[in-house]
């Protein structure tokens, strides 16, 4: 039984296991406030009431002692937590040493103390969302006729600049931690249909920003015979579906949270749809100066969507600043099919998606393109099985790509987008 399931059954025996709290002692009662993963409860032990070894154990338990404890619970509105279990037994399991996390604590201590930090109440409510979001995302997708299918995350193929990819030593060849799994989900989105991989991806970003991991969940679905625009209304049903779900079954996670589950709700599509090019001339006309050409930084995004309630498109970009597999448009060759997701509120970007050029001699064409206009160079060798896909009965399609952390961080409304995430991997940290 949880502290959830106890308080419902008030006024008969209930048995609980948890962690010390909080505790205080005063006149022959100890006062402990008991927490497991569904919330905190009062529990009063009271030394006339129970044998000396409950007693005993009682005095000795110290904060983030793992307890056991028997006894009836009532209302009681003197409770911090509005009820409380007054024991009839109670156990110690083990005696926590003194506690390092207290009240006041800095940020850093609690990041290198995360995996106790993980224990506070906010993290526990942030750490259930974030199961019940990744839960709700493949729902949607099963749902839909989608396989889950598992890609490698040791590459020699980047999918998108390339940059940014950790590199190391593999038996003598240098190995990439994949910055992306999408190029191995479209040769399996060949055999399988509809397909989506959900797996961590990796970017050695150096950019100490609030929306940046190293290490972060990525979801990614391909689409045969999709465009941009069937991708687009796929992906607010999707995003709308998840975040409704939170607001009707979660409604006292997120209050506790002070997310408020009514917002929630009113995320549905449509979503608004934005031309890059209008994008600009918003920002503009907000005091910025964007040419075309230009990416948006955080700045741009939060003007762009400061007054948004739901999640906004920005699509037909530049192709200057768009991966390599994105098709141009036939009516506006400066762009490409692809449209960004940003999120109200600043919150940026939380999936990048749209077509895949799927003509090899297109392909290649792009290829050349970028390697011309931004100075790289593509192994082509490495690129060769991905290139097969467009030489054995190729078809249109596409896809997209939502960063977790991202999603949680906006639908939390979060500060940061460490506190998406149990152990946060950036720039300046790697412990715990
Ligand atoms: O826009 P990105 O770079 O697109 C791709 O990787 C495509 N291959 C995806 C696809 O079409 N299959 O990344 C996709 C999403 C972003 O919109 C963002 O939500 C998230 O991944 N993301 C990050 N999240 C946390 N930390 C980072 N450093 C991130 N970089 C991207
Ligand atoms: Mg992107």
């Amino acid at each position: 039984m949880d502290v959830q399931h106890a308080v419902k059954r008030e006024g008969r025996k209930v048995s609980l296991a948890g962690w010390v709290h909080r505790k205080r002692e005063s006149g022959g009662i100890v006062f402990i406030i008991l927490r497991d993963v569904s919330g905190l409860l009062q529990v009063a032990i009271k030394k006339d009431k129970v044998d000396q070894k409950s007693w005993d154990s009682a005095v000795a338990s110290t904060v983030e002692s793992s307890v056991k404890v028997g006894g009836a619970v009532r209302k009681d509105d003197r409770s911090p937590t509005g009820y409380e279990l007054e024991a009839a037994r109670f156990r110690n399991v083990h005696i926590a040493e003194p506690y390092p996390i207290t009240e006041y604590q800095s940020t850093e201590l609690l990041l290198d103390k995360r995996h106790l930090w993980l224990r506070s109440r906010k993290m526990i409510n942030i750490m259930r969302v974030r199961s019940f979001v990744f839960r709700y995302a493949r729902e949607f997708l099963d749902r839909k006729g989608f396989y889950e299918v598992t890609p490698p995350l040791i590459t020699k193929s980047g999918g998108e600049t390339g940059a940014n990819m950790f590199s190391f030593d593999y038996f003598g060849d240098k190995a990439y931690l994949t910055e992306s799994s999408q190029l191995y989900v479209e040769a399996m989105e060949f055999a399988l249909g509809f397909t989506y991989s959900f797996a961590p991806s990796f970017r050695a970003e150096n950019s100490r920003t609030v929306k940046h991991l190293a290490e972060y969940w990525h979801l990614e679905p391909e689409m045969p015979y999709y465009d941009n625009e069937k991708a687009m209304k796929l992906e607010e049903r999707f995003v709308s579906s998840i975040a409704n779900k939170l607001a009707k079954r979660h409604a006292d996670i997120l209050k506790e949270l002070e997310v408020d589950a009514q917002q929630l709700l009113k995320i549905k599509p449509p979503f608004e749809r934005i031309p890059y090019e209008r994008a600009i001339a918003i920002l503009n006309e907000k005091g910025a100066s964007k040419k075309w050409g230009d990416d948006f930084g955080v700045e741009d995004e939060k003007l762009l969507t400061e007054d948004k309630e739901k999640p906004i498109f920005v699509h037909s970009w530049p192709k200057e600043i768009k991966p390599f597999y994105m098709p141009i448009n036939a009516k506006d060759p400066r762009t490409v099919a692809s449209a960004d997701m940003l999120a109200p509120h600043g919150h940026g970007e939380i999936i990048g998606s749209g077509e895949r050029e799927w003509r090899l001699d297109k392909l290649l064409e792009r290829m050349h393109e970028v390697e011309s206009a931004r100075g790289v160079k593509f192994n082509m060798q490495n690129y060769e099985w991905w290139l097969d896909l467009r030489r054995y009965g190729s078809v249109p399609h596409a896809g997209f790509g939502m960063g977790m952390e991202r999603l949680i961080k906006w639908l939390l409304n979060l500060d940061h987008i460490r506190d998406a995430i149990p152990f946060p991997r950036m720039s300046n940290r790697l412990y715990p």
